[in-house]
């Protein structure tokens, strides 16, 4: 993957006073959502698909550069099979849906996660949304989907170790800057702010590496009901946090 210079300027002392240019979102409740009004898991989907516009909108209003999204996970598969068709057909509607507004809007969209186990028509769809939308300079969309933090690593690590066996890398040279060079995440700076809604407090597998030095909001609010004024609330209280990456103020 492509490496980008001006993205990868993620660093200590950012971010203070100021709002979080970097915020990855685990979109949650859209099942309880539906259940509260007793329809089936796929509506709240679908009614969870029609929030990603508006926040995504809403992004360069409130300084916010990356949005990262968590789709579907890893794990998501071992929900039954009427939902998890339910979601596919649902994230290709979306895609082809979408593609004009969001190229229209200057958004980048980029998916990270492992493609194997996606079907063909899903993957092309993907791969036509990303080429669609490479130039724009917007705000930068990363879409996990099929998408695991461990999942991640081990694949990364993988081609890390082929690089070592081909004599390309040297293990000696492997240390925290080299192998997020091998991560889906590779062009993307570290989420400043992760956020989940639902009141579930768990990071369930979402960019294990990438958010050892995120702050996190967790929120009660069901994904389907989530709106651009809570996430501007949300940006506020990030920008009165103290983020000290370790380090203590002199
Ligand atoms: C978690 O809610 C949500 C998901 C597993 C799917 C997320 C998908 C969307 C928001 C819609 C589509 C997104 C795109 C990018 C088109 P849950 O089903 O676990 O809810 P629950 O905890 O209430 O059961």
């Amino acid at each position: 993957m492509k490496t980008d210079t001006d993205i990868r300027d993620n660093r200590a002392g950012e971010g203070v006073a100021q709002g979080p240019r970097h915020v990855a979102i685990i979109m949650d409740g859209n099942g309880r959502w539906a259940q509260a009004r007793g329809r089936p898991r796929l509506f709240g989907h679908h009614a969870g698909a029609r929030r990603v516009r508006e926040v995504v909108e809403c992004c360069p209003g409130l300084g916010i550069r990356y949005l990262t999204i968590f789709a579907f996970s890893t794990e998501n598969w071992k929900r039954t099979q009427t939902e998890v068709a339910g979601l596919m057909s649902l994230f290709r509607r979306y895609i082809s849906k979408e593609m004009k507004a969001l190229a229209a809007k200057n958004v980048r969209v980029r998916f990270i996660g492992d493609r194997v186990r996606l079907d063909r028509k899903l993957i092309d769809l993907m791969d036509a949304l990303e080429l669609e939308t490479e130039e724009n300079t917007g705000t930068q969309l990363t879409i996990a989907l099929n998408y695991g933090g461990r999942d991640e690593v081990a694949r990364a690590t993988k081609r890390l170790a082929r690089d070592v066996s081909d004599g390309k890398l040297d293990p000696a040279d492997v240390d925290e800057e080299t192998l997020p060079k091998y991560l889906d995440t590779c062009v993307l700076p570290d989420p400043d702010l992760v956020v989940r809604t639902s009141g579930e407090a768990r990071i369930s597998n979402f960019l294990l590496w990438q958010s050892a030095y995120a702050e996190y909001e967790f929120i009660d609010t069901l994904w389907p009901d989530f709106t651009a004024k809570e996430l501007e609330i949300l940006c506020q209280n990030y920008g009165a946090r103290d983020r000290r990456f370790g380090t203590v103020k002199t």
